[in-house]
């Protein structure tokens, strides 16, 4: 028979979070290993590590394999796709590099017969989507490129090309969603799971001045694998949609169903507010904006939305204080309970509670700058923060 404190003890640890790691990069060309100590409530640098470039810019990590993948947002000479096994401790150590042409604001693994076969990434300004074959490898090739263009410019002066800003693979694996900024369109892709080879098959409309930026997805039928609606981040227009998402052998229709500001109903954002990040967690959705300074000076918010687990309609919550300036980047643990917050400006991570029955956000329980803050409006300080779990 368990003894009392046993059981105590076996019910309290995997809802309450003792110790996590955490991975983040900076635009400085490091990625940084950090630990979160919750009784003491610290959080502190342990490793380094480079490899990624210049500039990394966006993190994927594959927990089953200790791997994380980390692609280079460069501008200039090309970039760096670079992959590093992690260490139980959540140190890192660089295993490939493989050039690339630059300019990739996302990517991940997809396809081959465990989904890993791939890696596809969008690059901003070439506007292309990028596939190459892993593994990576120092003489590794493109694979495919694909490259957009707008019939016309879009209503914001950032619409002046196609922008895919990031390729999003969807939960059955078999298609790739890209929305694109500057076109005001997510692109939908059928994938070849065995040549790696993306297809497009069709398109979502935004509203024009969107400009979509990140999405996720939600089954209303308890149907992870296909899921029926679709949420995406529009930086542009400072706003969140929801999209309903309609499976068919060799598409998925999307259609846009609703939007909603990312700032409380009657407010405005300035002139520099962009919209960047979107999470879900349970029926609530955040969507984090950059330079709102909502709570202050350099204070910025998370717009938070109630979801109807019926329906996937989304409302309006509140705005939480993200506890850092020009948030690009946060993540809510599998627990649920805690949240780690990014400011690209501030370049802290910021580790909030989380109340997982509400959506609340709450008290900041340990923030850390890690290496040089950026300047605002610049492409510089933190750009990625995820959960080691
Ligand atoms: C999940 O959705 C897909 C696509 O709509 C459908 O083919 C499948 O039967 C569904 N599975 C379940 C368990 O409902």
């Amino acid at each position: 028979m368990l003894g009392a404190s046993t059981l105590a003890l076996g019910l309290l640890l995997p809802s309450t979070t003792l110790a996590a790691s955490l991975i983040a990069s900076h635009y400085t060309g490091k990625l940084f290993t950090l630990n979160f100590d919750a009784s003491a409530k610290t959080l502190s640098v342990t490793g380094q590590a480079t490899g990624c470039g210049t500039t990394p810019g966006w993190l994927e990590l594959y927990p089953a394999d200790k791997t994380l993948y980390c692609f280079d947002e460069s501008w200039s000479n090309g970039g760096y796709i670079a992959s590093y096994s992690v260490a139980s401790d959540g140190k890192l150590s660089m295993t490939a590099q493989m050039k690339t042409s630059g300019n990739s604001v996302h990517g991940l693994l997809y396809g081959g017969s465990n989904g890993k076969g791939f890696a596809a990434t969008v690059e901003y300004s070439p506007s292309t989507l990028t596939t190459y074959k892993m593994p990576l490898t120092s003489g590794g090739q493109t694979l495919s490129l694909q490259k957009f263009t707008l019939a016309a410019k879009g209503p914001n002066s950032r619409q002046d090309v196609a922008h895919p800003h990031e390729a999003r693979l969807d939960p059955s694996g078999k298609f790739m969603l890209v929305p694109d900024l500057g076109a005001d369109i997510v692109r939908v892709f059928s994938i070849d799971a065995s040549s790696g080879k993306l297809t497009s098959c069709g398109q979502g409309q935004a509203a024009a001045g969107d400009g979509p930026r990140h999405a996720v997805f939600l089954s209303t039928k308890n149907n992870a694998t296909y899921p029926d609606v679709m949420y995406t981040v529009n930086e542009l227009g400072n706003s969140v949609s929801a999209w309903t998402m309609s499976y068919s052998s060799s598409c998925i229709a999307l259609t846009k169903t609703q939007t909603i500001s990312t700032f409380a109903p009657g407010k405005k954002g300035g002139a520099g507010t962009k919209a960047a990040e979107l999470r879900i967690a349970g029926n609530f959705l955040y969507a984090a904006n950059r330079a709102d300074q909502t709570f202050g000076s350099k204070q910025d918010s998370i717009a938070i939305y109630t979801i109807d687990p019926a329906t996937g309609k989304i409302a309006w919550m509140e705005a939480a204080n993200a506890h850092a300036y020009y948030p690009r980047t946060f993540q809510i643990n599998k627990a649920g309970d805690l949240v780690a917050v990014g400011g690209q400006t501030s370049s802290n991570v910021a580790i909030l509670t989380r109340d997982a029955t509400t959506g609340k956000l709450g008290d900041v329980v340990a923030t850390l700058v890690v290496a040089t803050p950026g300047r605002a409006g610049e492409e510089d300080g933190l750009s990625a923060v995820i959960w080691n779990e």
